[in-house]
């Protein structure tokens, strides 16, 4: 069922993944709503697209933010078929003791709590219509550890499990999948790797282009399960 227009929140529209799908979801026709952190980034965005897109300047860590973000996109577009909680963060690459206070905590504040209260604000809207899919960016470290990253892999290994905790919850017609897009070279993976050993990743655009009928092709049925997307490159 790729073929019809749906309405699509997504969060972190500005660059790498959230950018990029982004844009091919509007080029293959589909209604995105989307918000960014930073309003120059955003409207960058929003001008370079046609038609421009419906985004608004929202942190995801800021709950008061996501639920007025969430009541304007309810009351203009009513609810989402699709949520794509992308909006996401590192940190310095460093062993967890040596991992400054404020970056360990943005990365739970943005991850899981962000994730959370984009969650909150649209399913009720959702459950209340009776459809609608929840898709939360995990990681291949939601499910495994590797070193340096201690707060990353802590937020996703969160995101697996708050996802499949939701989708038992979650009433018929609807469905809350974790889904780890596989390495893309963006800023955060560069951050983490470095530049030289990100780039022999699949770039946003390239990953865009067969990612975006993956999620499209999403359904209830995959609720609760932990999906991969294969990338295409090394
Ligand atoms: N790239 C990979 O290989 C990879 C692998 C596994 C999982 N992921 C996940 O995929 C998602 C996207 O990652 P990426 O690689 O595209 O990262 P990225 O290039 O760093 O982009 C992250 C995006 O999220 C936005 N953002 C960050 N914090 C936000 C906040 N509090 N509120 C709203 N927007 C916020 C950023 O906005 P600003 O421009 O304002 O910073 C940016 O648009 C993340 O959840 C990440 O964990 C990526």
């Amino acid at each position: 069922m790729t073929d019809e227009v749906r309405k699509i929140v997504i969060t972190g529209i500005t660059r790498g993944l959230g950018r990029a799908l982004t844009e091919k979801l509007v080029g293959m026709g589909h209604t995105v709503i989307g918000c960014g952190r930073r309003f120059e980034a955003v409207e960058a965005v929003r001008r370079a697209l046609d038609p421009e897109p419906y985004f608004s300047v929202a942190d995801v860590s800021d709950a008061t933010a996501v639920q007025e973000w969430a009541l304007d996109v309810l009351d203009r577009f009513g609810a989402p078929d699709l949520v794509i909680n992308n909006a996401g963060v590192g940190h310095a690459s460093l062993p967890f003791w040596e991992v400054p206070m404020e970056e360990f905590d943005a990365v739970i504040d943005t991850n899981i709590k962000g994730v959370a209260h984009v969650m909150r604000a649209f399913l009720p809207a959702m459950i209340e219509r009776g459809s609608g899919i929840i898709v939360n960016m995990s990681s291949g470290v939601g499910q495994r550890a590797v070193e340096n990253f201690s707060g990353y892999v802590a937020s996703k290994h969160a995101i697996e499990g708050l996802s499949k905790a939701v989708a038992k919850d979650l009433p018929p017609g609807l469905a809350c999948i974790p889904l780890a897009p596989g390495a893309i070279d963006t800023e955060l993976l560069q951050r983490h790797w470095g530049e030289e050993r990100s780039s022999q990743h699949d770039d946003p655009q390239t990953w865009a282009s067969y990612a975006a009928d993956y999620i499209l092709g999403l359904t209830v049925e995959q609720s609760g399960q932990s999906l991969r997307i294969q990338t295409r490159s090394v």
